[in-house]
């Protein structure tokens, strides 16, 4: 019992100094290559950039030789992705960054910017870039937001409406009609936050024979026409079709009546 106890409380020793040993070495090396949290970023920019494209994330200028450079990201959905370089050792160091689609502009040795291509939503977050000199830290912060342009429609639907969509933007698009008429707008969330924007209007008790879709957004605005009157169009169709019948028969009957005044007269 003594020995089983013994050997307990030594193994519980060796696991704690091995746990300690870890730890100083964590730290030890995340004070050397990843030495973020140490200053605080006077500054963020927010940028704005267009899903599916290219986007190039800057650091700092720095006033004299650079020791180490730190991207460090907070995306969206809290993961994170820490990228470090250190210029004596000429060595780049990442830690959980997965994504392919974000890495260093060109060489670190060249450029510290950091490239995202191509841009995707969940992209967004907090990118922050630290320049570690002998004069001090320079940092950047950039909030990172994606946009994304509608898809837009213009058709007739049910009952005399016609309905306009914006399809999948971020953020939601505004639309508005010309002329004005009573409508009913909903907005349906997407699961990658985007938006869906759906209007239908209808113009009742008006002679309007086209209305305009007018979709406004970040991205650029977008206008569409549609023609109403295709419902008039037939019906004056069928005005003009009877309306021709009834000459024909009225030329039909003088005719008739013509000739039989004229083989009157010839008795
Ligand atoms: C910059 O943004 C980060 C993350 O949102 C925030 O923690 C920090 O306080 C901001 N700095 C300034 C100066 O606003
Ligand atoms: C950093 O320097 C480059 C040219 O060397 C300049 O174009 C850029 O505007 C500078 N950036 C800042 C934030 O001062
Ligand atoms: C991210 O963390 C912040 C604060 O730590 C919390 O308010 C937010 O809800 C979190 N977001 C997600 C998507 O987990
Ligand atoms: C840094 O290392 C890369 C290869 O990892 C090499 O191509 C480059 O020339 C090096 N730069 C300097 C300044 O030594
Ligand atoms: C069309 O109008 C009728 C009567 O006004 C209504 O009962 C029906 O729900 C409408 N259909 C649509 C698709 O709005
Ligand atoms: C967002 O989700 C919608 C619906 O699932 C999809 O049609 C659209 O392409 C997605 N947009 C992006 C930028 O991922
Ligand atoms: C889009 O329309 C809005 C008004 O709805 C206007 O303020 C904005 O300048 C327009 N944008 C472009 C790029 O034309």
């Amino acid at each position: 019992w003594i020995k089983f106890n013994v050997f307990n409380v030594l193994c519980i020793l060796c696991m704690f100094n091995f746990y300690v040993k870890s730890v100083t070495h964590e730290v030890v090396h995340h004070a050397s290559v990843f030495s973020f949290s140490l200053c605080v970023c006077p500054a963020n920019t927010s940028l704005s950039v267009f899903v599916d494209t290219r986007a190039v994330l800057h650091c700092p200028n720095a006033t004299s030789n650079v020791l180490v450079v730190t991207w460090s990201v907070i995306f969206r959905d809290n993961t994170s992705c820490i990228r470090a370089y250190r210029t004596d050792s000429n060595k780049t160091r990442e830690k959980t960054c997965t994504d392919e689609r974000i890495s260093w502009d060109s060489r670190p040795d060249q450029n510290f910017a950091l490239r995202i291509n191509p841009v995707a939503i969940t992209h967004e977050g907090y990118y922050k870039c630290e320049v570690v000199t002998p004069d001090g830290n320079f940092c950047h912060g950039h909030h990172l937001q994606v946009l994304v342009p509608p898809k837009v429609t213009l058709s007739l639907g049910e009952n005399g409406t016609t309905v306009c969509w914006a399809v999948a933007g971020k953020p939601a698009a505004q639309i508005s009609w010309t002329p004005m008429g009573d409508c009913h707008t909903v907005e349906e969330r997407l699961g990658n936050d985007t938006v869906t924007v759906q209007s239908t209007c209808h113009w009742e008790d008006r002679q309007v024979s086209e209305v305009s879709c007018f979709v406004s957004h970040v991205t650029g605005n977008k206008s569409l026409s549609i023609e109403l009157n295709q419902g008039n169009y037939l019906s004056l169709l069928v005005i003009l079709y009877v309306k021709f019948s009834l000459f024909l028969v009225i030329i039909l009957v003088i005719v008739g009546f013509t000739y039989f005044q004229r083989i009157n007269h010839c008795r």
